[in-house]
């Protein structure tokens, strides 16, 4: 009970990191959805899985605010897309794009494939590619 408390009371400080960062940030959940079947947490899927929400991360914000990137490796070839609304500053991008990551990691833990859409930004993985 303790370590729930612990994980939503981090998950709450990174949402309203997001809200205050640019005072404007619209939080407003639009979508989700979480393919049904997971995966193994500790084998090279999710793994992958980190290195693809890594870069979108590390590029969103560097990148027009509307990243699709790409990973391959030995098993799997994955697909990213993260945006963020213009209106925001580039560090408040990265700093949403990492919110949606742990929102979508709590409610879609191991889904193989996982899109959030907020108002204002979005995040999404899959292992195939896709254009939206
Ligand atoms: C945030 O987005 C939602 C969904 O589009 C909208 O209903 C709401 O009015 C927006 N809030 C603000 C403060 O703009």
């Amino acid at each position: 009970m303790l370590r729930f408390q612990g994980i939503v009371g981090i998950i709450v400080g990174l949402l309203s990191l997001c809200t205050t960062a640019s005072g404007a940030t619209n939080t407003t959940m639009l979508n989700r959805i979480c393919d049904g079947q997971q995966y193994y947490p500790h084998g090279p899927y999710g793994n992958t899985v980190n290195t693809v929400l890594d870069d979108l991360s590390a590029n969103t914000a560097t990148h027009g605010y509307n990243y699709y990137g790409s990973f391959l490796n030995l098993y799997f070839q994955f697909w990213g897309h993260g945006a963020c609304n213009n209106m925001l500053g580039q560090s408040d991008c990265t700093t949403c794009i990492n919110s949606a990551r742990q929102q979508l990691f709590q409610v879609c833990s191991y889904s193989v494939g996982a899109q959030i859409q907020l108002q204002d930004y979005r995040v999404r993985y899959e292992i195939y590619s896709f254009t939206q």
